[in-house]
């Protein structure tokens, strides 16, 4: 496809790879895929709306899906320290209670088909549990002995079937314990030995289920708190009281390095994360960082659960400015696992790359989903502002790649093409909404002949200059 053929960015094809939807930043890219696939971390430093966010995710794109599920369980010898457990995907089925061995209602003691609902007290004969009276002499099973009163006390029909009978049995000269179960239409018998494991298993799966198998893989932290980096342990009023405070793991949650695990932990404006780089950097030299109660006078302060699993890729984003406030030793690590990648603001003016900014533009509108394509005069202005900011911005002849300024615009150019009902956004409609786009600076400036005149303005220092009104 040739420049001076596109009709309209309707007739452009966009890449369904997200990497290949990223333009202009091909080295960029090429490193991205790197660190997908090799499993690196990854600094990017750039100015503002060149795609850094948007290769962070695209990386996490091309990581396969989550394999670990991790889990909390209860300590029954110390609540307060919950064990970790990771299992991969599929092992989790195998750990079934024991079923017990299931029989038919007529291999089991009289007793014991009567008390769980099989057998008629009158007759004596076997019927389904789930029928309330004997299918053959209409007995009523689930009574026992009828008082005058028992309506009342019981209201009609209360069920007196029971799920489960404990009794014992004699097995090579000794006594042992078997529980008999309802299962439907039979009866499963279970040992002395099967209970043992069950108690065990029922005592092992009081857990939580903290990083779930199908969890996302691009995790984002702004680093605003501590405990939304790193988890924590809610408070509960009353603390691990047997009876009514809720059990440690229950209130343990993951942080953003944990729900990273497998995934991209993207970092925005990586310096401002200052003294919380520290752990950012522990658990990336360890893969796992501990959980704990955060709040030292909350009662999750006294709960830790160690090993949590935290094997994250990094992504780090900074501006050029900020890369001095980055943690030596975090930067390190990232140099010596991993890359750093300086984001290109501008782009030569040449024909590949006008067709890569129609793709651009072609994906913002298809993104966006409320506004039309731009026909081929919207495209050329867009060309020109991309040319227009190059200069301006970075002084340079070529095509800017300080992108979210041009989504900026063909979104502007979009809703008034929108709001006129237009087919098409046209040439028109980019001149407008770049001249409607302006920044304040720009529009002080314009008015006022300088952002110090226009500072100067605002405490009605200096008299307004003459000027356009409209900015
Ligand atoms: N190289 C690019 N290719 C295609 N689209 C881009 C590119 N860079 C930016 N964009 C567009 O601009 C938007 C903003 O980009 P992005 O959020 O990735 O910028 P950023 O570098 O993370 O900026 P900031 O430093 O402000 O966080 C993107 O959602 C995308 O629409
Ligand atoms: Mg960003």
């Amino acid at each position: 496809m040739d420049f001076a053929s596109i009709g309209s960015t309707a007739e452009v094809s966009i890449p369904k790879d997200p990497l290949l939807q990223i333009i202009g930043q091909d080295h960029a890219v090429k490193i991205g895929r790197l660190v997908g696939k090799q499993r690196r971390h990854l600094l990017l430093v750039g100015p503002p709306g060149t795609g850094k966010s948007m290769l962070a995710q695209a990386i996490a794109s091309t990581l396969p899906k989550p394999k670990q599920e991790v889990l909390v369980l209860h300590n029954p010898e110390k609540p307060e320290r919950p064990i970790v457990q990771v299992r991969s995907g599929s092992s989790r089925r195998s750990e079934r209670l024991p079923a017990g061995e299931i029989i038919e209602p007529t291999m089991v003691p009289f007793y014991v088909s009567e008390k769980l609902g099989f057998r008629c007290r009158r007759c004596g004969r076997l019927s389904s549990p789930d029928a309330s009276s004997c299918y053959f002499c209409g007995a009523d099973k689930y009574r026992k002995v009828r008082g005058p009163f028992d309506d009342l006390l019981l209201g009609s029909g209360a069920p007196e079937r029971e799920e489960r009978v404990y009794t014992t049995r004699m097995r090579d000269g000794k006594e042992e314990l078997v529980v008999f179960e309802r299962r439907g239409d039979k009866i499963a018998i279970l040992t002395q030995k099967e209970l043992a494991k069950r108690a065990e298993m029922q005592q092992k799966m009081q857990f939580k289920v903290l990083l779930p198998l199908n969890r996302p893989n691009f995790v984002q932290a702004t680093g605003a708190s501590e405990t939304e980096l790193l988890g924590d342990v809610r408070h509960d009023p009353y603390g691990s009281h047997p009876a009514i405070g809720s059990l440690p793991y229950t209130r343990v949650v993951p942080g953003a390095v944990h729900e990273a695990h497998e995934g991209v932990l993207f970092i925005d404006e990586l310096s401002s994360l200052g003294r919380l780089q520290r752990f950012i950097l522990t658990a990336m030299q360890e893969k796992h960082y501990p959980i704990s109660g955060r709040n030292q006078s909350s009662t999750g302060s006294s709960v830790r659960v160690d090993g949590v699993p935290a094997d994250f890729i990094l992504v780090a984003a900074a501006n050029i400015n900020d890369v001095h406030h980055i943690l030596p030793p975090l930067r390190s690590r990232i140099i010596g696992n991993g890359y750093e990648v300086l984001m290109n603001t501008h782009m030569e003016d040449n024909e590949e790359n006008r067709l890569k900014l129609v793709q651009f533009l072609a994906q913002e509108i298809v993104r966006d989903g409320r506004i039309p394509h731009a026909d081929s005069g919207a495209i050329a202005e867009m060309i020109e502002y991309a040319r227009k900011k190059a200069k301006e911005i970075d002084g340079v002849s070529g095509l800017t790649l300080r992108l979210r300024i041009l989504s900026g615009a063909i979104k502007m150019a979009g809703d008034i093409a929108a709001s006129n009902e237009k087919k098409f956004i046209t040439a028109e409609d980019v001149r407008f909404a770049i001249e409607n786009a302006k920044p304040i600076e720009e529009q002080a400036t314009e008015r006022y002949g300088s952002w110090y005149k226009a500072s100067l303005a605002d405490y009605g220092l200096k008299k307004e200059r003459g000027g356009s009104e409209v900015g």
